[in-house]
């Protein structure tokens, strides 16, 4: 009985680590091939956008990634198409204005031929700012006559006078039926920018949910540990006063 149990447990202990080794080889197999993604999925790089005042002082702030998905009529296929387009930083010219309740970061690109412009507003009364208008101008060399659209209704990118708001989600703002925008790792400020710095961040919802799976799962490690704890604390006091008793 025993040679026949020692000989299983023999069995299983190579058999385990073999499985173990299986699994993580068809994972690894898995995940080991190169995998070129598309040119589409390719994630656009960050721009760092300023508006300068007239007099000269930085009074908005932004440092993003943008991906125009657009919808329009193809010249080479004559038919509608959806195509992604990422703004390049370092083709991409920043402009606009700040006044005390409104301000516009234009952003355009002779290359491309792009125009595209934010509007935010602050509410003085509650301390609040949000996108509301975005207008975008598009003559890429595909399309078959200029893409233009606008939406003054917005209400993204929401935040607090004096804080910056942040975003290292992807998110996306719908413009009009043809029209999105991708964004990645946001952070703006279009309202009293001090020193050519950001403020404090605000953090979107999304980060906000992505943070809490593990603040739940650190939470209840640290429960079970306590609970651990307190049953081996409570077992040593037990025994020990039973030895007492003895
Ligand atoms: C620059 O202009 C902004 C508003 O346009 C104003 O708040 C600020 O005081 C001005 N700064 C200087 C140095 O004039
Ligand atoms: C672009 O927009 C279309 C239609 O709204 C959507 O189906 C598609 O998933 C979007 N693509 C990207 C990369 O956001
Ligand atoms: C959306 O695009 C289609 C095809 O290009 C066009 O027919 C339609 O008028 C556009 N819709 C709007 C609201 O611009
Ligand atoms: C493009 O397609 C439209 C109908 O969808 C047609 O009337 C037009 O002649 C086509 N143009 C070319 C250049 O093929
Ligand atoms: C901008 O950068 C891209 C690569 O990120 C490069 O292909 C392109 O030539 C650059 N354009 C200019 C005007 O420097
Ligand atoms: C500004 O915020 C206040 C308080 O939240 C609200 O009552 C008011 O309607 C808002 N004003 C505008 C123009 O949205
Ligand atoms: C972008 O704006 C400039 C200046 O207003 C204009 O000359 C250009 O034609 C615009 N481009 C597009 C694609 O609308
Ligand atoms: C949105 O901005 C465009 C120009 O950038 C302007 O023509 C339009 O009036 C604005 N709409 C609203 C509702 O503010
Ligand atoms: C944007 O539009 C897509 C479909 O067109 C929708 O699924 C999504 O919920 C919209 N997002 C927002 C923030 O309205
Ligand atoms: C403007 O955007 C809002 C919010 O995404 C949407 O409900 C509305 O239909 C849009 N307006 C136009 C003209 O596309
Ligand atoms: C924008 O402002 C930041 C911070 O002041 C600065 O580091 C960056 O060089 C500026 N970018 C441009 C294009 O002016």
């Amino acid at each position: 009985m025993t040679r026949i149990t020692s000989v299983q447990s023999w069995y299983l202990g190579v058999t385990l680590p073999l499985i173990l080794a299986a699994f993580l080889h068809q994972g690894f197999a898995t995940v080991a091939p190169p995998t070129s993604p598309p040119h589409k999925d390719v994630r656009p790089d960050r721009g760092q956008y300023n508006v300068t005042n007239a007099n000269g002082t930085v009074c908005l702030l932004a440092y993003m990634g943008l991906q125009l998905n657009m919808s329009f009529t193809s010249a080479s296929l004559n038919k509608t198409v959806i195509d992604v387009f990422n703004l390049k930083p370092n083709e991409t010219k920043s402009s606009g204005g700040c006044e005390s309740d409104h301000a516009m970061l234009i952003l355009s690109s002779d290359i491309d031929k792009i125009n595209l412009t934010f509007g935010f507003i602050l509410n003085t009364t509650s301390k609040k700012y949000h996108l509301s208008n975005v207008t975008l101008s598009a003559l890429l060399t595909d399309m078959k006559e200029r893409l233009s659209v606008t939406n003054g209704s917005l209400n993204y990118l929401r935040g607090t006078l004096g804080y910056s708001y942040m975003c290292r989600d992807e998110q996306t703002l719908n413009v009009s039926v043809n029209v999105s925008i991708n964004t990645f790792q946001v952070q703006v400020q279009p309202f009293a920018v001090s020193g050519n710095q950001f403020g404090a961040a605000e953090e979107c919802q999304l980060d906000e949910d992505d943070m809490l799976i593990p603040i739940i799962v650190g939470a209840a490690l640290a429960g079970l540990v306590l609970v651990v704890l307190l049953a081996y604390l409570i077992g040593r006091k037990r025994s020990h006063a039973g030895y007492q008793t003895i």
